[in-house]
């Protein structure tokens, strides 16, 4: 006899998200009650790429729902990477800011890593300066990454155990594989870190409690990828015929997975949010002196 089918909890990312925001606009009234001024996030946007377009809109749009300040810095395509250093220096120096986010992809000739390096560690609210990077190696406090810390909220509320799990993470990037690895190792989870080179992923995915797929190929993990129970987050977003689809086979997993991310209104949501709550963390930080 096969095992009953499991009851697959289909999360909802923009509910956790709504909750998580209500609590973060508590906080900021406090503030403005007390008579401070609004923590500040600024995006930079660098060409004219719409999807990056539209997520930034997405992000302000957050930020003023919560009572959050925000600007947009939107530069042609033709920037340099000096001058766009010379900005990041000068809203590095602006005590009215207190996160800073470089939208990414950026246009060629602009190399990512010199931005990163250029920004405070202190207003990196995308986590990605090598402070922040080696701060998280080390196990020490820093912004994290905000998709990493949304994968794992998303755990956390949904009681997802974590200590002892075997968790498989699909993707070595260093905005979410790589730091969500290591995030869910410092839970004192089990990490396989996999990647395109990995030899038998599908038998690897059939050994985890969770499996964090962020590598960005149409529906990768099948139905038969998953062991029944397991935790399934869909990070990986890709277009096929000018659709949107992730990384899992969603409909396919359902019956197997205790719980899994949509590609829309999963992790998404969540990723803005952490964002927003690092910019507060670094503005209550430099409220702290
Ligand atoms: N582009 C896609 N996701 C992200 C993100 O989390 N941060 C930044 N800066 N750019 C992105």
């Amino acid at each position: 006899m096969s095992a009953p089918p499991i009851e697959t909890v289909v999360v909802d990312g923009l509910a956790l998200a709504n909750e998580l925001r209500a609590e973060l606009a508590k906080r900021i009234a406090g503030h403005i009650e007390a008579g401070r001024r609004p923590p500040k996030l600024v995006v930079v946007l660098v060409g004219d790429d719409p999807a990056s377009a539209s997520y930034i809109k997405g992000k302000q749009r957050a930020c003023a729902r919560i009572g959050m300040d925000s600007a947009e810095h939107h530069l042609p395509a033709s920037t340099s990477q000096k001058q766009l250093l010379d900005l990041i220096d000068t809203l590095n120096r602006d005590t009215g800011v207190d996160g800073i986010l470089v939208q990414l992809p950026l246009p060629k000739g602009i190399n990512a890593n010199a931005v990163a390096e250029a920004l405070d560690p202190a207003k990196d609210v995308d986590g990605l300066t090598p402070m922040n990077q080696g701060r998280l190696l080390l196990g020490e406090a820093g912004h994290r990454a905000c998709t990493p810390l949304g994968v794992m909220e998303i755990l956390r509320r949904n009681e997802i155990p974590l200590e002892g799990a075997l968790a498989v993470v699909i993707g070595r990037s260093a905005i979410v594989g790589k730091p969500v690895s290591l995030l869910l190792q410092q839970a004192n989870a089990t990490v396989t870190m996999c990647h395109s080179r990995t030899r038998d992923l599908a038998g690897v995915c059939r050994q985890a409690d969770i499996i964090v797929a962020a590598v960005g190929v149409p529906r990768l993990v099948q139905r038969d990828w998953v062991k029944p129970g397991a935790a399934v987050i869909d990070v990986g977003v890709s277009q096929v015929d000018g659709k949107l689809v992730g990384d899992v086979d969603t409909d396919g997993v359902c019956g197997v997975a205790r719980i899994v991310t949509p590609h829309r209104r999963g992790v998404g949501p969540m990723t803005i949010t952490l964002l927003l709550c690092n910019t507060l963390d670094a503005y209550e930080a430099r409220l702290a002196g």
